[in-house]
């Protein structure tokens, strides 16, 4: 079959770095690019989680992985990880996916603004927008200079509408990725560089595993197709935005949601 063999290899030759890699969605998406022939970034925050995924994309035995120990919110931490995998790939990264985030509740459940420490709220603001910020600030250069690059960032479901699941600083930088998205996608497009963005819906991940049944039971009965979504179908959608398949597409926050909200 000439077109499972075209889409088995779509990656083949591309360096990808996915942030948040060790688990939940980031880990299928970095399993997913590896399966396509890419050399995979795995960065996350704790060394024996990066190890641990990385050997797990060695064992599937296609791609290939190098691990960054990193917080996505240290531009000078990320930019020295990032340099030792360029050295360690033979090339700097020329795909993006920033998926690391964070949204911190209060024994499983949605403070209040009036609640909320400011310490945590600007945690949330560094990780979730300055981490992505940081990644394309770092990579975008060589990008430009090579006039091809793709980037895919992280919004959510709760970034479009209200969702009284989540805390208002996660609201908030889930709606600045949708912006800050087609803001790079015009800066960065004369480049030969596109930049989507993701809104996940619910998703059975470790953050979704984490919190009362009655919260997740409740946002299945209203999401359409009747259940939480799996980790590789968010990837799925991660693999064509950076693929040939959406060569035209850039700015869009494509929603992967079962119909959670429309
Ligand atoms: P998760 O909590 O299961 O995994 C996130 C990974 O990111 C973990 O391995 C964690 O260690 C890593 N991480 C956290 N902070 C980091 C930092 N500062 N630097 C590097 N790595 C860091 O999360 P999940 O569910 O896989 O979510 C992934 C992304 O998708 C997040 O941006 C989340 O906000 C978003 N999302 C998830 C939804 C869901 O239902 N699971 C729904 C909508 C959006």
């Amino acid at each position: 079959n000439p077109r499972a063999m075209a889409a088995r290899d779509s990656h083949a030759g591309r360096r990808v770095l996915v942030t948040g890699a060790a688990n939940g969605i980031g880990r299928a998406i970095a399993l997913g690019f590896a399966a396509r022939g890419a050399t995979v970034g795995v960065a996350d925050l704790r060394a024996e989680d990066v190890a641990r995924a990385v050997a797990e994309i060695e064992a599937a035995g296609r791609g290939k992985a190098v691990g960054l120990t990193v917080d996505v919110a240290d531009y000078i931490a990320l930019e020295a990880a990032a340099g030792e995998a360029a050295n360690a790939m033979g090339g700097t990264f020329d795909t993006v996916i920033n998926n690391a985030g964070i949204s911190p509740k209060h024994e499983g459940v949605a403070h209040k603004v009036w609640e909320m420490d400011p310490a945590e709220w600007r945690r949330v603001v560094d990780v979730n927008l300055t981490g992505t910020f940081n990644t394309i600030r770092l990579l975008s250069g060589s990008m430009r200079a090579a006039q091809r690059g793709w980037i895919v960032n992280t919004s959510s479901v709760a970034g479009k509408t209200y969702s009284p699941i989540v805390a208002c600083h996660y609201a908030a930088t889930k709606s600045a990725i949708i912006g800050f998205t087609k803001h790079l996608a015009a800066e960065l497009g004369p480049y030969g560089i596109r930049v989507n963005a993701l809104a996940p819906g619910r998703i059975e991940t470790p953050m979704v595993r984490g919190v009362a049944p009655e919260i997740n039971e409740e946002q299945v009965r209203l999401t359409p197709m009747a259940r939480l979504g799996q980790p590789e179908e968010v990837a799925d959608v991660a693999l064509w935005l950076t693929s040939a398949e959406s060569s035209f597409v850039t700015g869009q926050t494509v929603d992967v949601a079962g119909g959670l909200y429309m």
